[in-house]
């Protein structure tokens, strides 16, 4: 289930978001999780599994075109299903024209959307 980022659950994004290769440091991590909580452009989601929050997806929409800045899962989850399932369903949630991935997460971006 793909919930809307709330504050309550930032301990849990930033673990999340760390898993990014560019959110190691915490100055960073703080930056990135002020932007979404600050910027009506920014949407962060959580992906639940059970009782546990396993993965995280970030999107930026500026005049309908959505970049997909941030997607990672819990190591523990991965090869289920859960980022493609993401990137699907944020589809389905924010009305964008297009959507696009940053060079963060293009290369997963790209396999999504593979024929
Ligand atoms: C990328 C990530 C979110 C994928 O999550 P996931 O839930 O395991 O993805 P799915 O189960 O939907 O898809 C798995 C497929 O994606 C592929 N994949 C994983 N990481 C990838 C990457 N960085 N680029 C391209 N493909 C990737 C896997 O090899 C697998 O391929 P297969 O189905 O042909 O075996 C996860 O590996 C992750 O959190 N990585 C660390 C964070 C990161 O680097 N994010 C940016 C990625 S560009």
């Amino acid at each position: 289930m793909l919930l809307r980022y709330k504050k309550s659950g930032e301990k849990i994004a930033m673990g999340l978001l760390s898993f990014m290769p560019e959110e190691k440091e915490f100055k960073k991590l703080q930056d990135t999780i002020h932007t979404y909580e600050t910027d009506p452009n920014w949407h962060l989601f959580l992906w639940k599994k059970e009782e546990d929050f396993v993965g995280l997806i970030g999107v930026e929409s500026v005049d309908g075109i959505c970049t997909i800045h941030h997607i990672t899962v819990n190591p523990s989850h991965r090869g289920e299903g859960i980022g493609k399932t993401m990137v699907d369903k944020v589809k389905t949630i924010l009305s964008c024209e297009s959507f696009t991935a940053s060079a963060q997460t293009k290369s997963f971006f790209e396999k999504c959307t593979e024929a």
